[in-house]
């Protein structure tokens, strides 16, 4: 299982939630944030809403999958929030230990979609 977090430009999060359902990703969770990349939050003004000092707002999604589901999610993602401009965003995939629905107590991939 994998965790993959993303960081993408807030008016992004429709097109992207939109490739994800296309692809049968529908779990995710969603959170307003503050960042900055590599231009440490100063070339990219002109597209990004600052939010304090040099740091721009974000979105950050948050989705649990299964293997076969990482390299779809990546490129739903990919696909709804490239422009080809900087401050596209970011993707980091990291590998998930365990995941418990709190309801039935199922665990693992049977408990992530
Ligand atoms: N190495 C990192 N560690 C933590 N957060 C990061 C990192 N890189 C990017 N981010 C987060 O992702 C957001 C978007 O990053 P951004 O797309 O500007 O990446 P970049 O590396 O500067 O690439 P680009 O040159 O395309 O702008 C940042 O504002 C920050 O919130
Ligand atoms: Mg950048």
């Amino acid at each position: 299982m994998k965790y993959i977090i993303a960081i993408i430009q807030p008016d992004k999060l429709e097109n992207v939630l939109e490739e994800l359902e296309k692809k049968e990703i529908h779990l995710v969770t969603v959170t307003p944030v503050m960042g900055r990349g590599r231009q440490k939050g100063i070339a990219e003004v002109y597209r990004s809403h600052k939010e304090q000092g040099s740091l721009l707002k974000k979105t950050k999604l948050e989705i649990a999958v299964n293997e076969a589901f990482v390299e779809k999610t990546v490129k739903a993602i990919t696909e709804g929030a490239r422009t080809g401009q900087i401050g596209d965003g970011k993707i980091l995939i990291l590998d998930l230990q365990e995941c418990v629905r709190i309801r039935t107590g199922e665990r693992g991939g049977d408990a992530i979609g």
